[in-house]
C-alpha cells in the first residue's frame, strides 16, 4: 500500500515508537502517580520526562503547562470552552477543521459570539480582515496553522503580533503543522496551543496536547483521581493535575516521547524539506495533467504537505475509492470535517481528493501516484 493519507495520521512511525510502547506495557506498565511502587515511579518519570521534551521542544519554560489529552480535538475544546464565557466574541477563519468550528459554534447557545473570516480560494485570510473583526468584547483568535485540506500556511506570526497587541488570547491549532514546521510559542505569542500525538510528532493515537500560557485561566472540563491532594473533594488547582483527572495513556506518551525524539535526531528542516521537495514535485506533475483541479496556493512553500485535487467532475470519493482498490493508494477523500474550508475553495458538493506526504513518502510514491491519476484519467 501507497500511504499517502499522512494528514488524517502518519504512517508508519518510526520503529522506536512501536518498540517504546511495547516496552512501557511489559516492562513497567503500571498507574503513573498514583501508587508509590517503582514500576509506578517509573511510569510517573517517563511522563514527566516527556512533558519536559515536549516544553523544549516549543519553547515552553514550565513543562507543567503542558496537559496530556486525548487528542487535538479534546485539546481545543478545552481551550475554547475553558476560556470563552458568555459576551464573548472569538474571531476564527473560513479554513478550519470542524474541532474549532463546532465547539466555537456551540458556545453560541451561552451568548458567544463569533466571526468567522472568510479567507480567498486558496485558503488565504486577509490580515486586515482579522484586525476588523476585533469589538470591544473580542477575547480570543483560535485558528490553524495550516488547512488541513488545501495544506494553506496561515500568517500566524502576524496573527500572534495582532492578538498580544490587541490584548487577545491567540489559540493555535498546530494538527497539522507540529513536527514538521518550527513553532515556538513565545516568538508567535502562542497562549494555547493544541496539539495531536499521531501526526507530525509521529506518536500514537490517543494522546493530545495542550500548552496552556502561565497565568492564563481556563476552566477545567472534567474532575476526577489525579494522585494528588485525595483528601480534599475538589479538584486541585495546580497544573497539570486541574485538567489531567483519570489514568493517563502512558504507553501513548511512551510512544509520542519516541516520535519527538526521532524529530529531533532528524532535525526539522530536513524532515519538511523533504516533506516540500515530494509536494512541489506531487504539484507540478498534476499540473501536467489537463483535467486534474489543483486547490490551494500550489506553492510548497506556502502549504503543508497535503494537496487536493478532483479530476474533472468526477465524486471525490469514486476516485479514492479507485486509488484503494485498484492501485493501493490510500488518500481522503470528501470533506475531511472542514466544510467551511470545502465551500471557501469551491467544492463543498464535490469534495476534494487529498493526498497528503509525511517524512517516510518517496519520489516512487509520487511518481506511483501520477501514473494512477494519469490511467485514471485516461479511462473518463
Ligand atoms: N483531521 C484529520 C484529517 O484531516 C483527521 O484527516
Amino acid at each position: 500500500m501507497i500511504y499517502l493519507d499522512n494528514a488524517a495520521t502518519t504512517y508508519p512511525k518510526p520503529e522506536e515508537v512501536y518498540n517504546a510502547m511495547m516496552d512501557q506495557m511489559k516492562g513497567f506498565g503500571a498507574n503513573p502517580g498514583r501508587s508509590g511502587h517503582k514500576m509506578a515511579i517509573e511510569a510517573g518519570r517517563l511522563i514527566f520526562n516527556t512533558r519536559e521534551m515536549i516544553a523544549r521542544f516549543f519553547n515552553i519554560d514550565n513543562p507543567m503547562q503542558i496537559i496530556f489529552t486525548a487528542n487535538a480535538t479534546e485539546s481545543l475544546n478545552l481551550a475554547i470552552k475553558g476560556v470563552l464565557k458568555s459576551g464573548d466574541h472569538v474571531i476564527t477563519t473560513s479554513m478550519e477543521h470542524n474541532s474549532i468550528l463546532r465547539p466555537i459554534k456551540s458556545l453560541e447557545k451561552i451568548g458567544v459570539e463569533n466571526t468567522i473570516i472568510q479567507c480567498n480560494s486558496e485558503g488565504i485570510v486577509n490580515i486586515e480582515d482579522i484586525k476588523g473583526a476585533i469589538k470591544s468584547n473580542t477575547k480570543m483568535i483560535a485558528m490553524t496553522h495550516a488547512s488541513n485540506v488545501t495544506g494553506t500556511i496561515m500568517p500566524v506570526e502576524e496573527v500572534g503580533r495582532i492578538a498580544k497587541e490587541s490584548g487577545l488570547y491567540f489559540l493555535l491549532d498546530a494538527a497539522q503543522t507540529a513536527g514538521v514546521y518550527e513553532i515556538d510559542v513565545k516568538k508567535l505569542n502562542i497562549d494555547l496551543l493544541a496539539l495531536p500525538g499521531h501526526k507530525g510528532l509521529l506518536g500514537p493515537q490517543g494522546v493530545g496536547i495542550l500548552y496552556i500560557r502561565e497565568d492564563l485561566d481556563v476552566m477545567h472540563m472534567k474532575e476526577g483521581g489525579t494522585g494528588s491532594k485525595s483528601e480534599e473533594l475538589i479538584q486541585p488547582e495546580m497544573l497539570p493535575d486541574r485538567y489531567e483527572s483519570g489514568t493517563p495513556n502512558t504507553p501513548g506518551i511512551a510512544g509520542l516521547a519516541k516520535g519527538i525524539e526521532f524529530i529531533q535526531k532528524t532535525g526539522l528542516d530536513q524532515i519538511r524539506q523533504h516533506e516540500e521537495m515530494l509536494t512541489q514535485y506531487f504539484i507540478d506533475e498534476l499540473k501536467k495533467i489537463e483535467i486534474v483541479k489543483i486547490y490551494g496556493p500550489k506553492d510548497a512553500k506556502k502549504q503543508a504537505a497535503v494537496v487536493s485535487i478532483n479530476i474533472g467532475e468526477e465524486d471525490s470519493s469514486e476516485i479514492a475509492y479507485i486509488l484503494d482498490k485498484v492501485f493501493e493508494i490510500a488518500v481522503r477523500p470528501g470533506l475531511h470535517c472542514a466544510p467551511y474550508t470545502h465551500k471557501t475553495i469551491g467544492t463543498f458538493e464535490q469534495g476534494t481528493v487529498r493526498f497528503s506526504i509525511g517524512y517516510f513518502n518517496t519520489k516512487n510514491d509520487i511518481d506511483e501516484a501520477i501514473a494512477a491519476i494519469k490511467n485514471i484519467c485516461q479511462q473518463l
